[in-house]
């Protein structure tokens, strides 16, 4: 597989207030966001030229921020309109969004109080997250690390320091031949995938983990709304690992994973079945604006 870093590309960065070349788009290494992770970001997708939720995304964005206890020096109106600007001079329709907001090097130890903070929006063509065959059904591993307590992490940001779990799971799974890894919380209940939130299927009705402490993401919600358009039962509640075996069909979902079926989960096996397609079809027409029918 040929891989194309992500710092060696053509076109334009948004980078503290002006679109730059992707290539010049650098940090110093003695940033405070570099060693401490004082770092939020936002995934994101255009569809067809427009970027779905985007201001939803951009809320999220800046509270991510003021949790972690900094404020991005722009309006929630000013970084809209740059990532119009960024998908514009991107030159494509569909693609992914990543906004960036770190802290800078004006202090390298962990109190970081006169730090500049600095942002950036990036945008890439990401067609499927886990490949072209994904909705044959991707296999998950049941990862060794669990999403930390309320207490422990701030789960309601989109922080980097979260995803440094995040990281090790997927390779762990990945090293013994899995796509991802569902990870279990800190109480040992079902929580939710590397990247993307969990949903299981039984006898018609959809099961999904309480987010009360992983990301209760975008497309979490987009998908609950659209499962009770359709009438269908769902229902948000604490999951154990020992249901895993009496679920029919699981699936996962976020923005970068739009909705892919599981086809397994450790030695457990799910049909992709008719409600995961049903899902997988509305959800796309959501985001490129045709009716659902
Ligand atoms: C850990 C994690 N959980 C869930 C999600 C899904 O969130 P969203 O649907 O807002 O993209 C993501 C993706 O951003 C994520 O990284």
């Amino acid at each position: 597989m040929e891989i194309i870093p992500f710092d060696d590309r053509d076109g334009q960065i948004w980078f503290n207030g002006e679109l730059i070349n992707w290539r010049d788009a650098k940090v110093h290494v003695l940033s405070h966001g570099l060693h401490y992770a004082s770092s939020v970001f936002e995934g994101e997708r255009a569809y067809s030229g427009e970027i779905f939720k985007s201001r939803e995304h951009t809320e999220r964005f800046f509270n991510s921020a003021k949790i972690l206890g900094f404020k991005i020096p722009y309006t929630i109106d000013e970084i809209e309109s740059a990532k119009k600007e960024t998908l514009a001079a991107s030159g494509h329709d569909n693609a992914y969004v990543r906004p960036v907001a770190w802290r800078g090097s004006e202090m390298m130890a962990v109190s970081a109080q006169h730090t500049k903070i600095h942002v950036a929006i990036a945008i890439w063509p990401w067609p499927a997250m886990f490949g072209a065959d994904s909705m044959k059904g991707i296999r998950l591993d049941i990862a060794e690390w669990r999403r930390p307590a309320p207490d422990t992490a701030p789960f309601q940001a989109k922080a980097a320091g979260l995803y440094m779990i995040c990281t090790l799971s997927k390779h762990a799974a990945e090293a013994k031949g899995f796509t991802d890894a569902l990870m279990l919380d800190h109480r040992g209940y079902v929580a939710e995938a590397t990247g993307a939130n969990i949903f299981f299927v039984k006898d018609g009705a959809v099961h999904t983990p309480m987010p009360d402490c992983f990301l209760d993401g975008i497309t979490r919600r987009t998908v609950i709304q659209l499962l009770k358009d359709r009438q269908i039962p769902v229902s948000e509640r604490y999951i154990m690992p020992d249901e895993l075996d009496g679920f029919e069909q699981c699936f996962l979902c976020g923005t970068a994973a739009e909705v892919t079926p599981v086809s397994a989960i450790g030695e457990r096996t799910y049909e992709v079945g008719d409600l995961t397609r049903q899902v997988a079809t509305d959800y796309n027409d959501l985001v490129n604006r045709r009716g659902i029918s």
